[in-house]
């Protein structure tokens, strides 16, 4: 059942090469995307006058994601909101909001209580899911599916990646029917088209990533670090960190760390820094300074070509396009959190307090 692997985690994060590929294949026809579901509604893009992204824990940071390209993207206001707030939040909803969540499931209660309120009000949605016949596919007006497979351990890794991928190819697809221009969109259909490869490049320096993660050996707490895009990342990388490893860890803009957080950074402090965004990425490594200055020890996962040695801990990332880097990123944050739950001795698929699905409120 874990094919070869100790844990269900491990063997789904191993499978991520394959759903990814899988997930566009579904949606893509050589270079042409090609979501045949958007072409048998009767809606028009262009009459909504709001989109909201709207999903819990991980898929509300593949909602953070949405939203970020949506707005680059398309000429309408998005917001993203985890579904717990959005219920209770009174949204301003109606005809011309269109209402896009995440589940994996399909079946954790707020988003499906978000969606109900959505469609009450007479909006539009789209879900975006794992499962198959899931309560969210027979209540949104259209269902668009990952490839993800069974997700059995409680972290998600396969259905996050996916869901990014997928995202993504929406967003382009809605661009292209709203005759909106996405720069470089060729090079970011390449890179998505090569995602496998990159990803596969990734799971082949586990044994360094294991290296670097014994630096959270009897750690406490664990501080992310990002800018732009690299934010959404750290969010996941938090949360995957502290749900299978019971390490605290959190997740801040690097440049807000001097206007608070960095009070909290002593000798033996562990930063896990991400500079994969080119236009913000000496920013970011001088906030990493500021921490090496305190005492922190640091991982730095970039794509940079040049980086001082300095640093002693440092993952480079091929240079793929900076709304794609995610991705690998992600596989990089999973395996980080992996190795850290191991070193304590955690039930990595099974953490405490935790379950899959989240059917209650
Ligand atoms: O099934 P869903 O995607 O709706 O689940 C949402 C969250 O409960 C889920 O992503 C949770 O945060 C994961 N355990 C994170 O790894």
């Amino acid at each position: 059942q874990k094919g070869g692997y100790d844990t269900f985690m491990e063997k789904e994060i191993h499978e991520q090469p394959y759903v990814i590929h899988e997930t566009l294949r579904m949606y893509m026809d050589h270079t042409q995307i090609k979501i045949d579901e958007l072409d048998k509604m009767d809606w028009h893009f262009e009459d909504f006058n709001r989109v909201y992204f709207i999903g819990c824990g991980t898929a509300y940071h593949a909602c953070l994601y949405a939203q970020y390209l949506f707005d680059k993207w398309l000429n309408i206001p998005s917001f993203c909101m985890p579904a717990s707030e959005f219920r209770y939040g009174d949204p301003k909803l109606d005809k011309k909001s269109l209402c896009i969540l995440v589940s994996q499931s399909g079946e954790t209660a707020d988003t499906l209580a978000a969606l109900k309120m959505a469609k009450e009000k007479g909006s539009k949605s789209i879900a975006i899911t794992n499962v198959l016949g899931s309560t969210i596919s027979r209540l949104a007006d259209v269902t668009l599916y990952t490839c993800a497979g069974p997700e059995i351990a409680v972290a998600s890794t396969k259905a996050y990646t996916t869901q990014l991928v997928l995202l993504c190819v929406l967003m382009i697809q809605l661009a292209q029917k709203m005759n909106c221009s996405i720069l470089d969109v060729d090079s970011l259909l390449q890179d998505l088209q090569n995602m496998d490869v990159h990803v596969e490049k990734i799971l082949s320096q586990k044994e360094l990533i294991k290296d670097f993660s014994s630096l959270l050996k009897n750690k406490k707490d664990a501080y992310f670090i990002g800018r732009q895009l690299d934010y959404v990342s750290v969010l996941e990388g938090a949360l995957k960190l502290k749900e299978i490893s019971y390490i605290h860890a959190d997740a801040y803009y690097a440049g807000e760390l001097k206007h608070g957080p960095i009070a909290l950074i002593e000798k033996g402090s562990v930063v896990i820094a991400l500079a994969m965004q080119e236009n913000v990425a000496e920013k970011t490594l001088s906030n990493i300074e500021e921490t090496m200055a305190r005492g922190a020890h640091v991982i730095l996962i970039t794509s940079m070509q040049k980086v001082s040695s300095d640093y002693d801990h440092v993952f480079k990332i091929d240079n793929i396009h900076p709304y794609l880097s995610l991705i690998p990123v992600t596989i990089v944050l999973q395996l980080i959190a992996y190795y850290a739950a191991l070193q304590n001795e955690c039930d990595v698929d099974k953490p405490r307090n935790l379950a899959k699905s989240v059917t209650v409120e």
